[in-house]
């Protein structure tokens, strides 16, 4: 079974990240069970699909030096160049490390791109889903609730559907379903009429306009004291205009086709339905009484110690799951068994 690991502790790695150049930085979640699984040494090629701030890719770069190369994608070429500016700092060579502004679906194709070759094998993958804190911080980005900014939600600004267009333009039913599938939300129907009479009014311009109709949607009776209604449909509405359900549900099988033998997918989720595709992915891929081509290294998720939630609220939702890709020779005995 797995134990989490005393490698170092989340102390060190909060006074790291807290405030790296003044900014309020990322700070990286359940990074020492994180490290366990991945198991990064010299030599290992890893892919960190949503390298942030770059808060895991520095720790993982430390441990496959000499000869180790991280692949490191965001989506967001704002989070990539915080990213860049501290891996520079932190004096990691560049030959051990390439950096994408790609969405992590193009992850084959960023890497062919560089080095102008198929794809190679990774020892590793990363994903640590959603948001970085400095999305929540930058009010001109529209991510947060409680800071007054225009509706845009956007990773990539060249991307065309922002916030904006969702709740102006998309019908009632679509909406509904926003709520209803990517937040699980009771009032759904509510919040949807409520932006809808809304905007026969006025134009829905900003994200304090936004939370307020949401707040108004629900009489104040009947809101759960167990959660921010209005923080939960703002990431539902970021989870829409961003596709992640849709991106991640399509990426993840393609990437674990790319693990070398032994090599471990690790995925951090903090929403219920991305935790869920992981559960299945890694199902499907582990087989019927373990007969498939990877082995499960996480029965259940694990999750973030009260040490590390007391000090990083953001690590409270935190799911972390692992599978690895078995070797060779111990898959064709599986299949004899079979
Ligand atoms: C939780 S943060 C990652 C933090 C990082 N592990 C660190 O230690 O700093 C998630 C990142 O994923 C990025 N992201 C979201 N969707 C993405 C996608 N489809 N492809 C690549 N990056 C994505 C976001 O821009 C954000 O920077």
């Amino acid at each position: 079974m797995f134990q989490t690991p005393d490698l170092f502790k989340n102390s060190q790695i909060y006074e790291r990240y807290k405030g790296w150049h003044g900014v309020q930085a990322h700070i990286p979640v359940m990074v020492a069970e994180t490290l366990e699984l991945l198991a990064p040494a010299p030599g290992k090629k890893i892919l960190d699909c949503t390298v942030g701030a770059g808060g895991h890719a520095a720790e993982i770069l430390k441990r496959i030096q000499p000869g180790g190369l991280l692949i490191g994608l965001d989506r967001d070429p704002r989070m990539l160049e915080q990213a860049r500016a501290f891996l520079k700092e932190e004096g990691f060579p560049d030959n051990s490390l390439r950096l994408f502004p790609f969405s992590y679906e193009r992850f084959d194709e960023a890497f062919a791109q560089e080095t102008g070759t198929e794809p190679k094998l990774f020892d590793g993958i990363l994903f640590d889903l959603g948001v970085a804190s400095p999305h929540l911080d930058q009010a001109e980005r529209g991510f947060s609730w409680n800071k007054e900014g225009p509706l845009d939600f956007r990773f990539d600004a060249a991307q065309k559907l922002t916030a904006f267009d969702v709740v102006n333009k998309w019908r009632e039913s679509e909406l509904r379903r926003v709520f209803k599938e990517y937040s699980d939300e009771r009032f759904s129907g509510a919040m949807a009429r409520r932006i809808c009479k809304e905007r026969e009014v006025r134009i829905i311009k900003t994200t304090t306009q936004l939370a307020d109709i949401l707040r108004k949607s629900i009489p104040s009776r009947l809101r759960s004291p167990h959660r921010d209604h209005v923080q939960t449909a703002f990431q539902a509405i970021r989870i829409a205009v961003n596709d992640e359900l849709g991106i991640f549900e399509k990426t993840l099988p393609k990437a674990l086709s790319f693990l070398a033998e032994n090599g471990v997918c690790a995925v951090l989720a903090y929403h219920s339905k991305e935790d869920r595709v992981s559960k299945i992915v890694f199902a499907e891929a582990a087989g019927k009484k373990g007969t498939g081509m990877f082995e499960i290294l996480t029965k259940k998720p694990l999750m973030a110690t009260n040490e590390e939630i007391r000090r990083n609220a953001r690590a409270r939702s935190a799911r972390l799951r692992a599978i690895r890709r078995k070797p060779a020779d111990s898959q064709s005995s599986n299949k004899e068994v079979k």
